[in-house]
């Protein structure tokens, strides 16, 4: 780490009260706090692209597949869902999203037109699983769908048409449409993406063209429902491009806005990104320093949207952010397979600490992607399913969902590698409905154990029931013969003493205590 780097680390630690030490005993305190934001359960979201095996071959085997299925869906991947307590998901897109046509997908399945997906693979689909079908899936999920509508190629007519689609209970041209095709009450669909990545493959637009369209698009968005009010995502920048945020910000009235995007993955060179599951120290070490970026991404964008909305009324959600590695050998480039292990494991960990975090100003995030692409929850072959170490993490961390924030101070210790370091440890607490506290805990270290005492004194709890998630080796995963490599534990030997909780956090582990 050059000394810039160094200072500008020390930066943001000292924003959210961490500093930086070298030692294995670290001191953590809580501080409870009732002012402190809640954690929108949003940020536990998930995406679900048209591509390779997301949706067709992965959620989507249809109706006459021998896979147990609801409508086509594959029941197992509807409960492990359900499990893991998903609580919205972004669909069709992704770069799909502003190539996609909404009507084409919907009405009799036999008779609708074919669409080629020119982003991904060139594939032709058939258009079988449409509004009708993922709606219906959101349902089945008990999670709010969260549609990103075409701006890059569609109309303001077609977008307008969607919401009232699948919003307006009264007589209408869309809603009389819906009825015919079988579906009386409206959805009521809250969250809309007004396009995707709209400086790349939504329209290659400049920022200032972007504002202006979003501010036309907007104003035809009508909440059709009466029952709940739309929530308008700016499609956001893209890891450090701060200039997108600020020409939004300044650009779109906040009558028009709920909320600006954001997307960032930890890739490690994007011309050469290496395997997911074939990788060696330094790999792991640069992937980490890549996923620690999404703190100074947070915090800068978050800057620029403070000096334009003190009041924070405008959310900053990450609607994609995940790890992206080379394809798995032998599988279609353009379908971004990828296995999982425990290197994603401390991705999803540590990135899910920071969100948590800045609960304050970030309100959604979504994870990409589900089933069977880049940082996926789930995998599958053929009739078999496997759950990923990323999925574990998720589930472990259910527990903060819609739970205050406890803010958390602690010195960490350094993880180095080529003269450079990142911090050890990351930690996140929250306090839920119940008045449960719930802790969360990432050693990102590969090589060393780091002690914890957490100062539980205040908080008025005794005892501690803790999981653990962690391997032999970093490049562990669950593959289809060996499903459960790596699975939760019941973490033991917590021990409490004059109010001090302390626990082991091996190399590479994620930990979540419950007190009792
Ligand atoms: O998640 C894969 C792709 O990454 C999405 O389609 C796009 O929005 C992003 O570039």
């Amino acid at each position: 780490m050059n000394s810039l780097s160094k200072l500008s680390l020390f930066i943001l630690m000292a924003a959210h009260s961490i500093s930086v030490v070298a030692q294995s005993n670290v001191n953590v305190s809580l501080e409870l706090n009732a002012e402190a934001p809640q954690i929108s359960k949003h940020i536990y979201g998930h995406f679900a692209e048209h591509l390779g095996r997301c949706i067709y071959g992965g959620f989507y085997v249809g109706e006459d597949s021998e896979i147990p299925n609801l409508d086509g869906v594959r029941k197992d991947i509807i409960a492990a869902l359900r499990e893991m307590k998903i609580p919205n998901l972004r669909w069709p897109g992704g770069c799909f999203a502003d190539t996609y046509h909404w009507k084409d997908g919907i009405g009799d399945k036999a008779s609708r037109p074919t669409i080629v997906n020119q982003w991904w693979g060139g594939v032709t689909e058939d258009n079988s699983f449409g509004t009708h079908d993922f709606l219906n899936l959101c349902e089945a999920l008990d999670t709010e769908p969260y549609i990103s509508g075409n701006i890059g190629s569609g109309t303001v007519r077609e977008f307008a048409d969607w919401i009232q689609y699948v919003n307006h209970d009264g007589v209408s041209p869309m809603a009389d449409l819906r009825r015919e095709n079988g579906r009386e009450k409206p959805w009521d669909v809250r969250f809309w993406g007004l396009g995707n990545e709209a400086w790349g493959c939504g329209g290659h637009m400049t920022a200032s063209y972007y504002a202006n369209l979003y501010r036309q698009y907007a104003t035809y968005m009508t909440d059709w429902s009466n029952s709940s009010d739309l929530y308008r995502v700016a499609s956001g920048a893209s890891d450090g491009n701060y200039n997108w945020t600020e020409v939004l910000m300044k650009n779109i009235p906040k009558n028009l806005i709920e909320a600006v995007a954001l997307h960032s993955y930890s890739v490690i060179d994007w011309s050469n990104k290496g395997s997911a599951t074939d990788f060696s120290d330094t790999q792991y070490f640069q992937t980490m320093q890549r996923a620690y970026k999404m703190e100074e991404y947070i915090s800068k964008h978050a800057a620029i949207m403070d000096q334009y909305d003190p009041e924070n009324t405008i959310d900053l959600i990450v609607d994609e952010w995940g790890g992206w590695y080379d394809v798995e050998p032998g599988t279609n480039p353009g379908f971004l397979y990828q296995q999982n292990t425990m290197r994603d494991a401390m991705i999803a960990g540590m990135t899910l600490n920071i969100f948590n975090n800045h609960a304050e100003r970030v309100k959604m995030a979504n994870l990409a992607q589900t089933v069977n692409v880049l940082q996926a929850v789930i995998l599958t072959e053929g009739e078999k399913l496997i759950l990923t170490p990323t999925y574990h993490v998720l589930k472990m961390y259910a527990v903060h969902q819609d739970a205050q924030l406890i803010p958390v101070n602690f010195e960490t210790p350094l993880f180095e590698k080529m003269g450079e370091s990142l911090p050890a440890l990351s930690i996140s607490a929250s306090k839920d409905q119940n008045n449960q506290i719930h802790i969360s805990l990432v050693n990102i270290d590969d090589t060393e154990t780091h002690e914890v005492s957490i100062d539980v004194a205040q908080l008025g709890v005794n005892e501690f029931e803790g999981s653990i998630l962690v391997s032999k080796a970093l490049q562990d995963y669950n593959d289809f013969d060996n499903p459960e490599v790596i699975t939760p534990k019941p973490l033991k030997n917590i021990k409490v003493k004059k109010g001090i909780a302390t626990v082991e956090l091996p190399p590479f582990s994620v930990v979540v205590l419950e007190g009792k």
